[in-house]
């Protein structure tokens, strides 16, 4: 049973191969903090990642639309990184971003 304290933020991902863009909540049901990138690619969603994670390609690159007080803040390189692309201020590199915590509220857990 999902908690009433569960938080997920709200990603939004522009599926190029397909030409359609993907809207998704997502959440962190482990323990330990957990890269955006692998939640996304564990729910099915075939991002991107060239650099393998290396934060120097950009192709992983989502909007979070919606609860991004649940990320860690962007570093200095990604940050460079965003500036450089002239994406606007929704846009994250998903291989630099993780969940501070886990995500579910009180004891349950799905
Ligand atoms: S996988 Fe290359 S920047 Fe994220």
């Amino acid at each position: 049973m999902k908690s009433d304290m569960q938080k997920s933020l709200t990603v939004l991902w522009q599926d190029r191969v397909n030409d359609r863009a993907v809207e998704i909540d997502i959440f962190n049901a482990s323990e330990e903090p957990k890269k955006l990138l692998d939640l996304l690619l564990d729910k099915g969603l075939l991002v991107p990642h060239i650099c393998s994670g290396g934060g120097s390609c950009g192709t992983c690159m989502v909007e979070i639309l919606k609860n991004d007080e649940l990320l860690n803040e962007p570093d200095e390189h990604e940050q460079d990184m965003l500036n450089s692309r002239g994406w606007g201020p929704k846009a994250r590199l998903s291989c630099q971003c993780y969940f501070k915590t886990n995500s579910l509220g009180g004891s349950d857990k799905l």
